[in-house]
């Protein structure tokens, strides 16, 4: 089973990167950020609050939900609201639950079983959901860029609430007790500011031709 783990924070270029080098190997593709979204969208539309670790534990475990080219959690498109900067605001409190996370990640060994391998992207892929995928990639990008590329992602929100919004979830992810954003031992760190996506695909494809 190929597994290409992609980690880094937000704006690093992870998504953009990942579907790309998914579609050039013809491997299915596994944004796990979206399945957090999806869990914290989820919990606002009921109103719980995302601080409540229990009843977010709970819901998390009875909730439906499918990540693909559109999300659906319990039967509902949410592709769009997951995005929100409702959802952006309390996600890293739900990501930060225990619970959550093994419930999460015990998902996403599921997906990556039942579709043979695939591209996965996320904070804790190459660390603790697949700690022995072949290629493990870590993104990085100046935080000026990084704010700069999700300000025009974001049309309705000005670049300074942006690359405060990415700040302050960059500390929150990299400082949680559990499964912390962090580059895994064997991880290939690639720098992507400077870089058109097609030289990171390449090297990234470069390093699956190597390793697998
Ligand atoms: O990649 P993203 O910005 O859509 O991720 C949303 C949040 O989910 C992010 O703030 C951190 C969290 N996350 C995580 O903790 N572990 C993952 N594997 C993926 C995302």
């Amino acid at each position: 089973m190929l597994v290409i783990a992609i980690d880094g924070p937000a704006g690093s270029g992870k998504s953009t990167v990942a579907r790309e080098v998914a579609a050039r190997l013809g491997l299915d593709y596994l944004d796990t950020g979206a399945m957090y979204r999806a869990v914290t969208f989820a919990a606002i539309r009921r109103g719980i609050d995302p601080e409540d670790a229990e009843l977010v534990a709970e819901l998390c475990r009875n909730l439906t939900l499918e990540v693909a080219e559109t999300v659906s959690v319990d039967g509902v498109d949410a592709t769009i609201e997951i995005r929100s900067p409702e959802v952006t605001r309390a996600v890293s409190t739900v990501a930060a639950n225990p619970a959550v996370r093994r419930e999460l990640v015990e998902r996403q060994r599921e997906w990556a079983a039942a579709h043979g391998g695939g591209v996965v992207e996320g904070r804790d892929i190459g660390s603790v959901v697949f700690p022995d995928a072949p290629v493990k990639v870590y993104l990085t990008a100046d935080d000026a860029e990084r704010a700069l590329r999700r300000s025009r992602e974001m049309l309705e929100l000005h670049y300074d609430q942006v690359a405060a919004d990415i700040a302050r979830r960059d500390h929150a992810d990299s400082n949680r007790p559990v499964a912390p954003l962090g580059v895994a031992e064997d991880a290939v760190a690639l720098d992507t500011t400077d870089r058109p996506v097609e030289a990171v695909v390449d090297e990234v494809l470069r390093l699956v031709a190597d390793r697998s």
